[in-house]
């Protein structure tokens, strides 16, 4: 299958640091890649080229959606971004904490409704059924997370594993194609873990590409299709799960020298 998502010669300089040199990556649909290795290798760097936070030095993003003609992401603001279909989670959350878990949710639609100005003010009819689809599908989000009896709750009240869920739900809201998870298991206790193991499982059943930012070898070793190795800002291997866990590179750089994820 032709990737969804084509990264060629990626990289980010911030003044004399390279902070991503040269990485090359691909991911199809219904495909889970995690992107590990040690802290400072660039892997937040990499999710924020790719989401238009930062503006590449160099290389190209492309993107062919299934069916569609396919387009160049170079330079995108990250809103066009999110409307081509790239979403993600931030490592350090970045939910409306004086906003309801349902209003979350429901910011993340706003890149697929229309209504404007005019709208919210004249309240046509038009308006009034977008509104009340945004609220039927950020409810069914909510349900698929399991946070459907909390939609009224401040989002800053939920605990920690509920913010991280909230989070993948506002991207969600998003309709995306391709969703980037920085590290969604940091801070999660075993049962939120598992919990989160199952909702990624089952939106790459649904056809989701993942894009998997994450710590946890055990998590990443059982979902991915693809993993790809950074450190210092290079891609220094990448396979499936079982090459990795033996490549030697791989070992000294950032597992140690223990096996890992048996
Ligand atoms: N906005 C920035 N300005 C300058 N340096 C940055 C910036 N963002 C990241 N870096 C540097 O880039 C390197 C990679 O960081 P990061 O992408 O956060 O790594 P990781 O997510 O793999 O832990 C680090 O050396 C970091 O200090
Ligand atoms: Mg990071």
């Amino acid at each position: 299958m032709q990737p969804l998502l084509t990264v060629n010669d990626l990289t980010m300089d911030f003044g004399g640091i390279r902070a991503v040199d040269r990485v090359d990556l691909r991911l199809r649909p219904g495909e889970i890649v995690a992107l590990i290795g040690p802290n400072g290798a660039g892997k937040t760097t990499l999710f924020n080229c790719l989401t238009g936070l930062h503006r590449p030095t160099g290389g190209d993003l492309v993107l062919a959606p299934p069916g569609r003609p396919q387009r160049n992401l170079n330079g995108l603001p990250p809103h066009r971004i999110t409307a081509a279909g790239l979403a993600r989670t931030f490592q350090n959350i970045r939910l409306f904490p004086h906003m309801t878990v349902l209003e979350n949710v429901m910011v993340g639609r706003h890149c697929r409704t229309t209504s404007k100005v005019f709208g919210a003010i004249f309240r046509p009819e038009a308006t009034v059924r977008e509104e009340r689809e945004t609220v039927g599908m950020s409810l069914a989000l909510l349900e698929r997370i399991g946070l459907a009896e909390q939609a009224d709750e401040w989002a800053a009240n939920l605990p920690y594993g509920a913010q991280r869920r909230l989070e993948i739900a506002r991207a969600l809201a998003t309709e995306p194609l391709l969703l980037l998870l920085d590290e969604p298991a940091a801070g999660m206790n075993p049962q939120e873990t598992q919990e989160l193991d199952a909702l990624i499982t089952s939106l790459r059943d649904d056809g989701l590409a993942i894009l998997l930012i994450e710590h946890d070898m055990k998590l990443v070793m059982r979902l991915s299709d693809h993993i790809v190795v950074m450190d210092y800002g290079r891609k220094i291997a990448e396979g499936t799960p079982e090459e990795i866990r033996r490549h030697p590179a791989v070992i000294r750089a950032y597992l140690g020298e223990e096996e890992y994820g048996a």
